[in-house]
């Protein structure tokens, strides 16, 4: 226990007996540093934020703001994480702080920590500026709009919210960024690459918190403790644990496990390591799976992505998340691992009721299998309350092969519809084999608004999700017409 510390600003600080569900923002306000704020203490406000040295493909370290009210704090022993404090001081401030502070982008001061990591998180992206020159094409329209004259990504903020500025002077300050300077020290941090996640074993009151140094370790641990709890980004789990009051006896770490951080493009398939952060997919896929493209920036936030993972998001089970409708419409494959190896479990066969699957007590998800080719005509559509950062009332994934005017394959998605994720079996019937022109998809649409048993909840009406449904045929239809795809190949 006395070697558990965490690098902050610098320089180590002892975690020295904190209880296991300390979050790493109680941790951080208890030790003085008080600049990071709670705000909603649910990943919602990003008053929050802090940056932490995460690992990039080159072997270098990228500086990723995460919502410390949702990590464990013992998930960070061995890591590096810099604060609002750590950025600057009055006497003399971070380019951010002083870009904010010009273009009055604080009042009540609140919510600034949190936008000034967040802020310095895309100053120091790599690649800023060449996205600012038009060099790089993420395949997202909706970035590419976003973008600043200095390639400032806005979306590097929808994390974070203020209640008193006004979001205009805080656009402006993050627009009248320049480039870090080369002997800025967080800048020539980036170079060294992130530190490695040290085995963890923490128990304090009856509570553990464990992360072992090999995969190996860690599905021997699961089979003698089946009733482990893991975490990966913990962006579920915080939520759980700081409004429910959830506890568990075990939390298992499993984010830094090495085989589930894969990314690897094949010629049949592509695998996607379970603990990838959302975000880290995003940018190593570079748009190569079109419909996963169009996901992610209606995932949550940047924030959330920085630290959620993929495999979180199947962990969890929600029958609203949003990459399980996009998954099996891709026709994905999970691969579950214990002690005993591994297996394959088609998507579509994964979920078996609400928030229950397939995989037992002693087997964790390690990675995602999307298979190639691709299907060539494919869209997401989530319906929201909100265009961004909020959950899906409704969400549909298409992947259509049309072929000589004709529909010859078809997989569809749904997420909020049912108890869990489906496939819209009886849609994809309707069309393959069919003509893609409006009376195959008006006839199909009336199937594919009778699809699933959705309910009524304080996100929607039953008869609200089934018009959606019932409408979501018709927009794709008028893309691809509009896109002139309808008879491509
Ligand atoms: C503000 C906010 C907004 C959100 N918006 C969205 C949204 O728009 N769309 C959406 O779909 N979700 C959303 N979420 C939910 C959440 O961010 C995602 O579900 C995320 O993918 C979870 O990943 P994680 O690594 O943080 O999971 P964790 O919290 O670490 O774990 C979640 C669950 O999955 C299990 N688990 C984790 N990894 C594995 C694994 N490899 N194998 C087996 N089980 C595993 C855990 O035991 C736990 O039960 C939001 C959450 C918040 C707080
Ligand atoms: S306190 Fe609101 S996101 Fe963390
Ligand atoms: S300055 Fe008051 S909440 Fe943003």
């Amino acid at each position: 226990m006395d070697d558990i510390a965490v690098n902050v600003n610098g320089k180590s600080r002892p975690l020295a007996g904190a209880p296991a569900h300390t979050t790493a923002l109680d941790w951080l306000r208890s030790t003085g540093l008080s600049g990071a704020k709670e705000g909603c203490a649910e990943g919602e406000c990003g008053a929050c934020a802090v940056m932490l040295a995460t690992p990039t493909p080159e072997g270098g370290s990228a500086w990723t703001p995460v919502n410390s009210c949702l990590v464990p704090v013992y998930a960070l022993n061995g890591q590096e994480i810099v604060t609002a404090e750590g950025l600057g001081s009055p006497g003399a401030l971070h380019p951010v702080q002083e870009k904010l502070a010009e273009a009055g982008g604080s009042q009540c001061g609140y919510c600034t920590p949190g936008f000034v990591c967040s802020m310095a998180g895309e100053y120091y992206r790599d690649g800023r500026e060449a996205v600012a020159e038009g060099a790089v094409d993420d395949g997202c329209p909706v970035h590419d709009a976003e973008h600043g004259p200095n390639g400032f990504d806005l979306h590097a903020l929808s994390g974070n919210l203020c209640r008193c500025t006004g979001y205009r002077p805080i656009r402006d300050a993050a627009y009248a960024l320049g480039a870090p300077e080369s002997d800025d020290p967080l800048q020539q941090r980036l170079g060294a690459p992130a530190p490695i996640p040290v085995a963890t074993a923490a128990t304090v009151d009856d509570s553990r918190f464990i992360r072992r140094a090999s995969l190996d370790e860690t599905l021997r641990l699961l089979r003698d403790e089946p009733d482990a709890l893991l975490v990966a980004g913990s962006t579920d789990w915080g939520v759980e644990v700081n409004i429910r009051g959830s506890r568990a006896p075990l939390v298992v770490a499993i984010e830094h496990h090495e085989e589930l951080r894969t990314l690897v493009v094949g010629d049949d398939e592509i695998e996607i390591g379970a603990a990838l952060a959302l975000s880290e997919i995003e940018s190593r896929l570079g748009g190569a799976v079109p419909l996963l493209a169009q996901l992610f920036p209606q995932f949550a936030s940047r924030l959330i992505r920085n630290r959620g993972t993929i495999g979180g998001n199947l962990g969890t089970g929600s029958p609203i998340g949003d990459t399980p409708p996009a998954l099996l419409a891709l026709g994905a494959r999970v691969v579950l691992a214990s002690a005993d190896g591994e297996r394959e479990v088609d998507l579509a066969e994964y979920f078996t009721g609400y928030r229950q699957s397939v995989r037992r007590a002693d087997e964790l998800i390690r990675a995602i299998r999307i298979p190639l080719p691709l299907a060539k005509v494919t869209s997401f559509q989530k319906i929201a309350k909100r265009r961004f950062d909020d959950i899906s009332s409704v969400a549909v994934a298409f992947a259509l092969d049309i072929e000589g005017g004709s529909v010859v394959a078809a997989k569809i998605g749904l997420g909020g519809v049912a108890a869990t994720p489906l496939r819209a079996r009886a849609t994809e019937e309707a069309l393959v084999g069919q003509p893609w022109t409006i009376a195959t998809v008006r006839a199909a649409s009336e199937v594919l608004g009778s699809e699933g048993t959705p309910m009524s909840d304080h996100r929607a009406s039953s008869e609200y999700r089934a018009l959606m449904l019932n409408t979501a045929l018709l927009k794709l239809y008028s893309t691809t017409v509009l896109d002139n795809k309808e008879v491509s190949a």
